[in-house]
């Protein structure tokens, strides 16, 4: 039986070379309980076949505008029943078709016939991307409030390189649920320190730890799900930067401590995820220090507490504290949150967290703790955020 809330996208394919990273899509879209219905143009079939599509979705690919089954209706059962279609691979052409209305095939009658978002990721070569007619028909979906999802720039399948290449199926999959994340925090700023810091000791040594920014950037991702407006403080990491998210690139604690001074005053929310460094040099050296046989004391400053800082304030925002602790994972994180005064914080075991794709989340608020399970980071980003929003609706 179907279960109310699971989402149903169509999936459409035409006729182009990005149509494999179709199948992907279909595999990661119901990993995360989307139901997927595959149709395919029959330039698509040349690509990729009807039966691995069906084999990944579990259901039989509609190609075929004429089919006798479904009394010639396939075009209207299907995109009423559907909460989105995505046309991935579109080509060139299908975008025209769509631009103007056409019809003359099972999927574009789909695309006319529906009462559902339409979401399309073109993928085609760079001269054809960057032809006028595209753009104006690129231009025209935009008018009537079809989604775009890409394209990206990078190598192409005829040898070139340029703009036209369809997202990874990663990037669609993502795009695709957040588009269906309701917008809950619209209207709100959400400031976020992510990644490690760097303390420079002299001209090319320095003090850091093993933050990736892996769960920071999580965090900025899920609030831009949501429809906030993400400021990300970042430190050195060797992260994409999340779409649509303004990043201010730090490298020292002190810098990360500007920035966000900076933008704090209309934050709604701050989140810390950055594992700052606790110490920086005292007189950091301007050129590389020789080696010698002697001993070399370094002395240690302590940074100034950001997060502290920023919960703190007269009118602070709402803030979240992150804590890796490599033991006592319990007492520490609850010793912190009371110290740092903050309404919410979450706790993870260092050397689980840092640098893995997976974590395990505990959250401490007034009520007492909260664990999320094992997960991806971004999964554990988006209960995080949920949390959030719930406690700042009853704080309000
Ligand atoms: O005290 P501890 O460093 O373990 O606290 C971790 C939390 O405090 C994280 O949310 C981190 O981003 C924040 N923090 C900070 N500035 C510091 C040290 C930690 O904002 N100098």
């Amino acid at each position: 039986m179907r279960q109310e809330s699971r989402k149903r996208i169509v999936l459409g394919l035409t006729g182009g070379i990005a149509a494999y990273k179709a199948a992907e899509l279909a595999r990661l879209l119901m990993k995360q309980g989307v139901e997927v219905q595959v149709a395919m143009t029959e330039a698509a079939c040349h690509f990729i076949t009807p039966a691995t599509m069906q084999a990944l979705s579990g259901r039989p690919v509609l190609i075929n505008q004429w089919d006798a089954s479904s009394n010639g209706m396939a075009h209207i059962n299907t995109s009423r029943a559907a909460d989105a279609i995505v046309i991935a691979p579109a080509t060139a052409d299908f975008i025209a078709k769509l631009a103007h209305g056409l019809a003359d095939d099972l999927l574009s009658t789909l695309c006319l016939a529906r009462d559902c978002p339409l979401l399309v990721a073109p993928a085609m070569n760079r001269q054809m991307w960057a032809n006028a007619a595209t753009q104006r028909n690129i231009a025209q979906l935009e008018r009537d409030g079809v989604t775009l999802l890409g394209p990206c720039s990078g190598a192409q399948a005829c040898g070139e390189e340029g703009m036209g290449r369809m997202l990874e199926a990663e990037e669609l999959a993502r795009d695709i649920l957040a588009f269906f994340q309701p917008k809950l925090l619209s209207g709100m700023k959400v400031l976020l320190t992510a990644g490690p810091t760097y303390e420079a000791i002299d001209a090319v040594r320095g003090i850091t730890n093993r933050s990736s920014g892996k769960m920071g950037y999580a965090v900025a991702q899920a609030a831009l799900e949501l429809g906030a407006q993400v400021m990300l403080v970042s430190g050195p990491t060797a992260l994409a930067r999340p779409q649509g998210a303004q990043v201010v690139d730090v490298t020292s604690a002190a810098e990360m401590f500007d920035a966000v001074k900076q933008h704090v005053a209309d934050a709604d929310i701050f989140i810390g995820v950055a594992a700052v460094a606790d110490y920086r040099a005292t007189q950091p050296s301007g050129q590389k220090i020789k080696k010698s046989a002697d001993k070399l004391t370094l002395e240690l400053l302590p940074n100034l507490d950001i997060l502290a800082y920023v919960a703190n304030l007269p009118k602070p925002p709402f803030c979240v504290g992150f804590a890796a602790e490599s033991e006592n994972l319990r007492e520490h994180a609850k010793a912190k949150r009371k110290a740092k005064k903050l309404p919410l914080l979450a706790a993870n075991l260092a050397q689980q967290a840092i640098g893995a794709d997976e974590n395990e989340l505990i959250l401490f608020d007034d009520a007492g703790e909260h664990v999320l399970p094992r997960a991806d980071k971004l999964t554990l980003a988006r209960a995080l955020m949920q949390h959030v929003i719930k406690l700042r609706n009853a704080k309000i």
